[in-house]
């Protein structure tokens, strides 16, 4: 499809004045341009290749209160160790931790690594934060 495309969306009153507001401060002068901005992000990241090597970071910010995440995110991270270089735990409140988890690994098994992880419940934001190594492994 080419030319202009245009679409709705559905978005709550909240949501969208803290983001309006957000890319006030990053100096875009419309909603349509950043959001132009965040599909290109997204699909760079889809566009990974799988076999490809990345190196990054996954941060999360959880409630450690609630039930089972602790333990949760420690059997996600055994199971795919090997994906794993390192972990930082920061407990940054009484009831919020953060974690960066450095990890590398092909594409496709660090991305469903960072799924699992930041789909984990009880994680309030998350993000993979990565670049590729420009290896390919077999
Ligand atoms: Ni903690």
């Amino acid at each position: 499809m080419g030319g202009l495309y245009r679409f709705g969306i559905s978005i709550d009153g909240r949501l969208i004045e803290r983001f309006d507001a957000a890319i006030e401060r990053q100096g875009y002068t419309n909603r349509s341009e950043a959001i132009r901005d965040l599909i290109r992000d997204f699909l760079v990241r889809e566009e990974w290749e799988a076999n490809e090597e990345i190196v990054g970071t996954i941060t999360i910010v959880y409630d450690h209160h609630v039930r089972e995440i602790s333990s949760r995110l420690t059997e996600l991270q055994h199971t795919e160790a090997d994906l794993i270089l390192s972990n930082l735990h920061v407990h940054l409140d009484h009831d919020n931790c953060l974690e960066v988890i450095a990890v590398r690994g092909r594409a496709s098994k660090v991305q469903s690594l960072a799924d699992a992880v930041i789909g984990a419940r009880g994680v309030k934001h998350g993000k993979l934060a990565a670049t590729t190594t420009g290896k390919k492994l077999t």
